[in-house]
């Protein structure tokens, strides 16, 4: 393994292994197995064969990575936002970032960053990937549906990026109650959604506080929603 690429997975076995609460020899050999690939002109670094990883996790009782491999909707967020790049200093927030694609994107546009996920190993990927970009940006991992406080009280956020995470109904739940408190009176809210039914729910109900504009694609449709006034 080249020099860089074993630097990078002993500094992702030590916070893998400590966010986990686990020696770096517990975790499982999938998670480490890594490779850096591209998509456009940002790298990220994930573990190479996702099924594998998927195989490893389910075998120990622990849930699906689906936060190991970058979806659709993360790489059209990534795209639309390098054609429309927020302006310098914005407060960015993703929300659900997995590898945080999009989060990559915004920090190269000057934008402060806050790369969020529920999952501890993608805190540990998404920090690998804001800094083998060489971009500035911080990391944190919140639930969202549980224990968003905190992102409440950093707020508001000039725009909050959120990339195919209206897959559970708990999540919809938790987006209604929560993104209305989040999104600053002037800010934007992008959701990119694979067409799922649970962010067409999200949307209908959305619609009580915030304008929406949607660009519907094929595979992946990008809704901007504004706040509406008073
Ligand atoms: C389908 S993946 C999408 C990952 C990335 N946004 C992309 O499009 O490539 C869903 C991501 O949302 C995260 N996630 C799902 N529900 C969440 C919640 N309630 N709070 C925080 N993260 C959540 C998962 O851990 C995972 O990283």
């Amino acid at each position: 393994m080249a020099d860089s690429l074993l630097a990078l997975r002993t500094s992702l076995a030590e916070q893998l292994a400590e966010l986990r609460g686990v020696q770096p020899d517990q975790l499982p050999p999938a998670l480490l197995d890594i490779s850096v690939r591209r998509v456009g002109d940002a790298y990220y670094v994930c573990p190479a064969d996702w099924e594998q990883l998927r195989h490893e996790e389910g075998g120990a009782g622990r849930p699906i990575p689906y936060w190991a491999r970058p979806w659709p909707s993360g790489v059209a967020l990534a795209g639309h936002l390098k054609d429309h790049p927020p302006a310098e200093n914005l407060k960015v927030l993703e929300l659900g970032c997995g590898l945080a694609l999009p989060s990559v994107v915004a920090a190269r546009a000057g934008a402060q960053v806050l790369a969020t996920d529920g999952h501890s190993d993608a805190v540990a990927f998404a920090a690998h990937v804001l800094s083998i970009n060489e971009v500035e940006g911080d990391v944190a991992l919140v639930d969202w549906s549980d224990h968003a406080g905190h992102l409440v009280d950093r707020g508001p956020w000039d725009l909050v990026l959120a990339a195919d995470v209206l897959y559970t109904s708990q999540n919809v739940e938790a987006a209604l109650r929560l993104f209305p408190h989040l999104v600053a009176p002037t800010g934007t809210l992008l959701l990119a959604d694979p067409n799922r039914k649970g962010a067409q729910g999200f949307l209908a109900a959305a619609r009580a506080k915030f304008e929406l504009v949607s660009d519907r694609g094929p595979d992946v449709t990008l809704h901007l929603l504004t706040p509406r006034n008073g």
